[in-house]
């Protein structure tokens, strides 16, 4: 794709997601917020869509991972100890004539094109600073008595802290591994590309703690990068969008290792996707020092005593939603739709009747929408003609549309519309929960 053709498609898709009900500016009333984003009905469905899957896939399939839900606030200590209030920064450079800020490490083409937005002026910068991207907050309720704390910066640290209160509490054994959702915050010195980068985002963890051995080591690294990148396949992403790519040591955050992102083909270029870090036994080593709590696991088959070693894969969830939409985004002389997997669209079906004017077509079509809704999220529309209802669907990716028409209230068959192949099957009324059960194994 040429630059102006993908500038092109970031507009159409930014524009679909608000149109359709997908991603909002935050604060748009009031100017808006910038790095801030609010998902509307159906944007909060296919982001609790992406979780749930997740969820289950870490949580509740996998005997070797339990999960939890740390507070956002926490001790400001405890951001000491894993160096983020020391380490956590990025380095900006300044635009001498008009002040503006830049990532010198991520921003190479932005730092060019405003270079030339100067009308020939020479641009001079500042030297590069280191900017934490931690934010403050104050808790307490007396003016000049609140204690200065953190938003967190990461998830990871809440899981961190309770290692112990885990291992205690539960019948986990090394190898084991905690899983997180939750949100994070980061004064990211120039949020932009839609969500890609926001100051306000969720992210999905899983903290894996093995025993510390550089065999182990790699074993479980390795594991953990082809299982992130099957799942991302086994949603349907394009497996052309997707690859690997190694840190270089200067390039790694102060907590790991080594760390391989997988990244994706967006239309300004390869990005970030997720990471899989190797956080050795830095996090609970350090709570240990800072906090004099023994963070060591007590393995009671061999009668070792040790700070185990950390894998983590990390996954924003909002990245994750805006990609899935990239990658499903469909485009031809007819129509838009979103190729979404079906497990992740927002509505699996929509239900309408032939005509909106028709008492006996409303009621057997609500008394269908009705049961359906019992198990699945399922979208009513009954405006417009049946072509533009078809339309919104598409672009809203709901894979199959079931139409209640005058013969339905004869043969009790309904008019299912496949969206991907917009081919259209009569199905008996009885048997829809079936089909769409089917259709999602
Ligand atoms: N606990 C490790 C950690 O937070 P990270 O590479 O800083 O590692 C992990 O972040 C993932 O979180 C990224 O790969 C990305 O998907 C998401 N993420 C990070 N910063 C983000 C931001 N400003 N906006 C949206 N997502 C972000």
């Amino acid at each position: 794709m040429i630059k102006n053709e993908k500038e092109n498609l970031m507009e159409k898709i930014v524009a679909l997601a608000k149109r359709r009900g997908f991603i909002f500016p935050g604060s748009e009333i009031y100017g808006g917020l910038a790095g801030t984003w609010d998902y509307g009905p159906a944007g909060s469905l296919l982001k609790k869509n992406i979780k749930d899957l997740w969820w289950k896939e870490m949580a509740q399939f996998r005997d070797d991972i339990v999960g939890m839900d740390a507070a956002i606030m926490m001790n400001p200590k405890a951001w000491e100890a894993s160096g983020h209030v020391e380490s956590f920064s990025d380095p900006l450079i300044e635009c001498k004539l008009c002040h503006r800020r830049f990532r010198v490490d991520k921003e190479e083409e932005e730092i060019k094109e405003h270079e030339e937005s100067h009308d020939g002026k020479t641009v001079e910068w500042t030297e590069p600073k280191k900017f934490n991207l931690l934010v403050k907050t104050y808790l307490g309720v007396v003016e000049g008595e609140q204690t200065e704390i953190y938003l967190r910066g990461e998830i990871t640290n809440g899981v961190q802290v309770n290692f112990k209160n885990v291992v205690n509490s539960t019948r986990v054994k090394i190898p084991f591994g905690i899983a997180q959702i939750g949100k994070a915050f980061r004064n990211e010195i120039t949020p932009g590309n839609f969500t890609f980068r926001s100051r306000e985002f969720e992210q999905m963890e899983i903290q894996f703690y093995i025993k510390p051995d550089e065999t182990e080591g790699k074993k479980w690294f390795e594991y953990w990068k082809q299982n992130r990148m099957d799942w991302y396949l086994s949603l349907g992403m394009k497996e052309e969008n997707l690859r690997f790519r190694d840190h270089a040591d200067d390039e790694r955050a102060h907590y790991a290792q080594a760390a391989t992102d997988i990244e994706y083909n967006s239309p300004w270029g390869w990005q970030e996707f997720m990471g899989v870090h190797h956080r050795g036994n830095w996090d609970l080593s350090r709570h240990q020092e800072f906090s004099g709590q023994d963070m060591s696991y007590y393995d009671s088959e061999t009668g070792e005593k040790y700070i185990p070693w950390d894998i983590e894969t990390s996954a924003g969830v909002d990245r994750s939603l805006l990609f899935i939409l990239i990658d499903a985004y469909r485009e031809d002389e007819e129509r838009t739709y979103l190729k979404l997997n079906p497990r992740l669209a927002p509505y699996k079906m929509a239900v309408f009747p032939l005509l909106a004017n028709k008492p006996e077509l409303v009621e057997l079509a609500r008394t269908i929408y009705g049961d359906l809704k019992n198990k699945y999220m399922v979208a009513w529309d009954d405006r417009g003609n049946i072509g533009k209802r078809y339309y919104a669907q598409d672009e809203i990716g709901t894979p199959w549309c079931v139409t209640v028409d005058f013969d339905s209230l004869e043969d009790k068959q309904v008019t299912v519309r496949d969206r991907d192949t917009m081919k259209q099957e009569r199905i008996a009324i009885g048997e829809l929960e079936k089909y769409v059960e089917e259709k999602l194994k």
